[in-house]
């Protein structure tokens, strides 16, 4: 099975708080009266665009488009029923060139989960920038505390077997201190010529089954592509191992059905295209 497509089964878990940190920004936009142009950064199987984003936004938009770096979640993304005025393409918000056709020409630029797994967040916020219309608005909400798969990776470079693969997350420091989060991130906006409007911290527990832990962050780990076949059993075996540790649960046989816990500290944050 593509990873991609557990990713698909198991991240609904997320929806009822990453639907009310979405709300929380998106009732206070003051919407333009012509037809939108919106797009989501990091869109994975769709699965939040077309069913917690999407209701929430006005019927007014002319296009919406979902935009992944990974090709098979786009795969899925495009067999999904959907509004003809969603699309789906591969595109990697760290690029070096915005594409003509999507530079500033968004009325909103939202992001969901994805962006702390950039390795430059100010490319990312530039080029977000980039794809906005002045005085346009992005909702982007991410992890801060650190990114659960990098934690992974770093510990992971420090296994022999394991080091060539992962060796790039050696030294992997998280976006943001635990200290002053909102006022780092409100620096990083201005440098990026965007503006901060509203931010907050969610600290809400994320509550499901083990499994669906496991299997969502394992949907996205990308370093398992690159592990060659007969290495492939022995690296989801200590992935588990690592991943179980870092997140404190246990992936046990005997519990992956037991309902567990999970924290990933979010920002999340509304903010405006400044220049
Ligand atoms: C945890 S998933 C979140 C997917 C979806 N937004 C959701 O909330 O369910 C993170 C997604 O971000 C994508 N991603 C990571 N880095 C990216 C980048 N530089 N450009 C575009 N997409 C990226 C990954 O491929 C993955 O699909």
């Amino acid at each position: 099975m593509f990873k991609a497509v557990k990713h698909f089964n198991h991240v609904t878990f997320q929806f009822p708080i990453v639907k009310k940190m979405y709300a929380n920004h998106l009732r206070r936009i003051k919407w333009p009266n012509h037809p939108l142009r919106i797009m989501d950064i990091g869109c994975g199987t769709g699965r939040v665009l077309l069913e917690i984003l999407e209701p929430q936004l006005p019927r007014h938009y002319s296009e919406i488009v979902g935009v992944d770096f990974n090709q098979n979640m786009i795969d899925v993304c495009n067999k999904l029923e959907r509004d003809s005025r969603i699309t789906f393409e591969v595109m990697d918000i760290e690029t070096k060139a915005i594409p003509k056709k999507f530079s500033n020409s968004f009325d909103l630029v939202t992001s969901c989960f994805a962006l702390h797994y950039v390795r430059d967040l100010r490319r990312a916020l530039v080029n977000c920038n980039n794809l906005l219309k002045v005085k346009s608005e992005l909702v982007l909400i991410f992890s801060y505390v650190g990114n659960p798969l990098y934690e992974v990776y770093k510990t992971m470079s420090s296994i022999e077997e394991w080091n060539p693969y992962t060796k790039g997350f050696q030294n992997y420091v998280p976006l943001f201190s635990p200290t002053n989060p909102l006022q780092e991130l409100k620096l990083i906006f201005n440098e990026c010529g965007l503006d901060v409007l509203e931010s907050e911290l969610n600290h809400d527990p994320y509550e499901s089954v083990s499994e669906n832990f496991l299997a969502l962050f394992a949907s996205v780990d990308f370093i398992y592509p690159t592990i060659p076949t007969n290495k492939k059993q022995e690296y989801e075996k200590d992935f588990t191992k690592i991943f179980a540790n870092i997140a404190g649960l246990s992936f046990e046989e005997k519990d992956l059905k037991k309902k567990a816990h999970m924290y990933f500290p979010a920002i999340t944050v509304r903010g405006r295209k400044l220049r």
